[in-house]
């Protein structure tokens, strides 16, 4: 007998199959018991009548508690009352291991009970949904690089130095020496990039992030792509193409998911190149006409992003934000260094910032100067400073936050919901 998956199960109509997987939920009639059972891609009505069934197998379905993991033998039935279209009539039923009372109900729980529980609430629908989306956007940001050109060159987790300032660093003891969880794999990117010319790293970063919002977490993916011999243009190009295959792809392979997630995919569907580009200076000016009252020279609060992107119908690059807010290696722009060649995407319907990044500082001595004025102790810095050494080119690169992604592309308030296991501020578990 083949064993059947629930989103496979077209192909085994009209089968006896087993199924293995967890019960959902049941409903009973006294001589027909309709058992929901979820399997991990999906869930099935299994219906098993009592005529038909073993006596003590019956009886067991009857008393089998939610979340008890069960196996189920049947034939596949071809049923359009169901939502997935097939149904399974059960002739055999067994409990692999009986649950004990079930903490989440389909009643109403806080936020903070099922955080509690997000081991046990990664089993609910929605979470499904958003963590295949998440799956789906990962491998369609693989396929973008890996088709374009760039190498996959993967950079440390542990690093003796800051990249994103020092305010932010996890520290912890490397034999002896001070050593931090990396903040983004950048700067060895930059290494790779001259090493291979095209390349990306992606994998997870961390930042001590010391304030609540829907939008940071400690831990979470990054996406990096570097490239030499590219400026802030050709950065800005890679940027949008790159977003916009990501987004296609998902519209693509998991419509039933966003579909689950009641998100509108009409804004999704506008996510097409090129995106409107905007000097910080300007945006700066947008803003004031809207309410912001923020001051020339700052960096942008989540509130003003907020009220920016949803001015436009389409993410949006905002570029040329002033050096005093970026990070130590940004390139200057030769017309005006008081601005940089930084450049942000920031994402519609006011999810703001899923994209940083810039042009890189390619000579020695302003990037001594910068690492000097920045307060960062350039012995850390000595191989970083070597790439301007030895053949040092105009590059560029920038990083995707993969949750922040995650958030928009589904829809969702927070950003909580888009890992399995969000590190969040004081709290690590579970
Ligand atoms: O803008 P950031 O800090 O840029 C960098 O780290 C550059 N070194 C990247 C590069 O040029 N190679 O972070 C990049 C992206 C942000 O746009 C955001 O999507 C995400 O990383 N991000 C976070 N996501 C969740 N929680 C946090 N605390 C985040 N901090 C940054
Ligand atoms: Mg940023």
């Amino acid at each position: 007998m083949d064993k059947a998956v629930v989103d496979r199960i077209a192909q085994f109509e009209g089968q006896e199959v087993l199924l293995q997987g967890w019960l959902a939920a049941k409903r009973s009639s006294g001589k027909i018991h309709f058992l929901q059972v979820r399997d991990g891609t999906g869930t099935i009505q299994c219906v098993l009548v009592k005529a038909n069934a073993v006596e003590d197998e019956f009886a067991a379905a009857d008393r089998c508690p939610q979340e008890s993991s069960v196996e189920v033998v049947g034939v596949v039935r071809k049923d359009a009352r169901s939502p997935i279209g097939f149904e399974v009539d059960a002739s055999r039923f067994r409990v692999v291991s009986a649950a004990e009372p079930y903490p989440i109900s389909p009643k109403d729980h806080g936020t903070a009970f099922l955080m509690e529980h997000r081991h046990l609430w990664l089993r609910s629908r929605r979470q499904h949904a958003i963590l295949r989306v998440r799956a789906t956007i990962i491998r369609a940001i693989r396929d973008y690089f890996d088709n374009n050109g760039f190498l996959l060159v993967d950079t440390p987790i542990l690093t003796p130095a800051a990249c994103e300032g020092t305010t932010t660093l996890f520290e912890l003891d490397y034999f002896g020496e001070k050593a931090y969880l990396t903040q983004s794999g950048q700067l060895y990117n930059e290494a790779t990039a001259a090493a291979f010319g095209k390349v990306y790293c992606f994998g997870p970063t961390f930042r001590a992030e010391k304030s609540k919002t829907r939008r940071h977490l400690m831990e979470f993916w990054m996406v990096e792509p570097e490239m030499a011999f590219a400026d802030l243009v050709e950065n800005m190009r890679v940027a949008e193409e790159f977003l916009a295959y990501v987004v296609g792809r998902v519209l693509d392979e998991r419509r039933t998911e966003l579909a689950v997630l009641e998100r509108d995919i009409k804004p999704l569907e506008g996510v097409q190149a090129p995106f409107p580009r905007i000097h910080y200076r300007d945006a700066v000016a947008q803003l004031r006409t809207h309410g912001s009252d923020i001051p020339d020279g700052d960096d942008f609060g989540g509130d003003d992003e907020t009220i920016l992107t949803k001015l436009y119908d389409r993410p949006i690059i905002v570029h040329h934000y002033p050096t005093a807010v970026k990070a130590f290696y940004m390139k200057r722009d030769p017309d005006d260094p008081t601005h940089c060649l930084s450049m942000d995407v920031l994402a519609p319907e006011g999810y703001g910032e899923v994209i940083g990044g810039g042009q890189r500082e390619e000579s020695l001595e302003v990037l001594r100067a910068a690492i000097a004025a920045h307060k960062l102790p350039e012995e850390a810095f000595g191989w970083y400073l070597d790439l301007r050494r030895f053949g040092s080119v105009p590059h560029a690169g920038f990083g995707l936050g993969v949750e922040r992604t995650v958030a928009w592309i589904c829809g969702l308030p927070h950003i909580r919901e888009t890992i399995p296991f969000p590190r969040m501020l004081e709290k690590i578990t579970p």
